[in-house]
């Protein structure tokens, strides 16, 4: 399709518009697309569109999977292997495997976006990661419509961070993703305020958690189909032990996570902190509900929202000391 509106593939509902835009349902019809493409212009696949900034019309070609299924490959006593088309709506992955009692992704329940971009995003939320489950990545190469199967460790696996973000970025289309999930998992209960959600519960199932997930998001974070959003817009910084102590010090209060390399802390926090939450800079605002997250108030030009990301930044710069840089892509 040419000229195509991008309204409904992009969350932060952003008006704009692509030279071409096609969809595809199975590898070999990517492969057939791909021989259509020119080589000169930019080519850039999509998802679900939860986790992008278009800052204006793409003067190229946008690709998006429909590759559908949900197939299981192999099972244990122990674990279900299933093998799941890019195109698979994530959350509806996360339901069939609570409705089947498989465990490992119930804490990533509601997540918008698809299958494909769990594992160029390494997805997390409530104390478990895709990477967590990812066995195997199967892609094609945008460019010579080549197939490669990488295992979990060469993905590259890191908070929010994957090999398709780094040396791979643009460069393959994840067609199936393979994820093992246990059928006796120990639930992970103890992150935020999951526990108290479930403490009416005598025995808590992974429908359960899957439930108190989802409760949990709804109060917190915006539906981007009221208000344009793209979930957490900056990521949380990693500090050393040394800066975090300082800022300790006159912040007792201050949630933070020991991490391998140093110590995060939660940049909604920094972000309030500075008396962003609620607040707006033209058309933009930072979720009075969750300062992590910046919201189109509606109508909001890309440039109205980097406006608001620059000076946000800025504050926690000014106020801290620590750099804090977005997670969604501008496009
Ligand atoms: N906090 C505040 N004020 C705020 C927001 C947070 O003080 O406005 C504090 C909270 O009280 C808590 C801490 O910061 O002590 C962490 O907050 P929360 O548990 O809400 O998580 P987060 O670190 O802000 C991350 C993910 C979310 C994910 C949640 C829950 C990133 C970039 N974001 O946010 O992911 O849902 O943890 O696990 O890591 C997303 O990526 O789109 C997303 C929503």
């Amino acid at each position: 399709m040419e000229n195509y509106s991008l309204l409904q593939h992009n969350t932060f509902g952003m008006k704009v518009r692509a030279k071409r835009f096609f969809e595809y349902k199975s590898v070999e019809e990517l492969q057939q697309l791909i021989k259509s493409v020119p080589i000169d212009e930019p080519l850039l696949h999509i998802g679900g569109g939860s986790n992008l900034l278009f800052t204006g019309d793409y003067e190229g070609t946008i690709l998006h999977s429909a590759i559908k299924g949900i197939e299981v490959v192999d099972e244990t006593d122990d674990n279900i292997l299933v093998r799941v088309g890019a195109g698979v709506v994530w959350d509806d992955f996360v339901a069939y495997c609570c409705e089947h009692n498989w465990g490992g992704v119930e804490n990533l329940s509601l997540i918008p976006g698809e299958v494909g971009a769990s594992a160029v995003q390494n997805i997390g939320a409530y104390g478990s990661e895709a990477k967590d489950t990812i066995v195997l990545v199967e892609a094609v190469e945008l460019r010579t419509g080549q197939l490669r199967v990488l295992g979990n460790a060469e993905c590259n696996y890191a908070y929010r961070q994957s090999i398709f973000k780094q040396e791979l970025k643009g460069k393959y289309a994840i067609t199936y993703v393979t994820y093992k999930l246990d059928k006796h998992p120990v639930l992970k209960l103890d992150y935020g305020n999951i526990r108290t959600e479930l403490q009416s519960k005598e025995h808590v199932t992974i429908s359960d958690v899957r439930q108190a997930i989802i409760d949990i998001r709804n109060t917190k974070l915006p539906d981007p189909k009221i208000l344009g959003n793209a979930g957490s817009f900056f990521m949380n910084p990693v500090v050393s032990r040394e800066k975090f102590l300082s800022i300790q010090k006159d912040y007792p209060q201050m949630p933070f996570y020991e991490v391998d390399n140093g110590v995060k802390i939660p940049a909604g926090w920094m972000i309030e902190q500075c008396g962003w939450k609620g607040k707006s800079l033209g058309r933009a605002a930072v979720h009075d509900k969750q300062a992590l997250v910046l919201i189109n108030l509606g109508g909001a030009t890309s440039d109205e929202i980097i406006a608001l990301s620059d000076a946000v930044c800025k504050s926690v710069k000014d106020k801290f000391g620590v750099d804090i840089h977005p997670e969604v892509n501008f496009i």
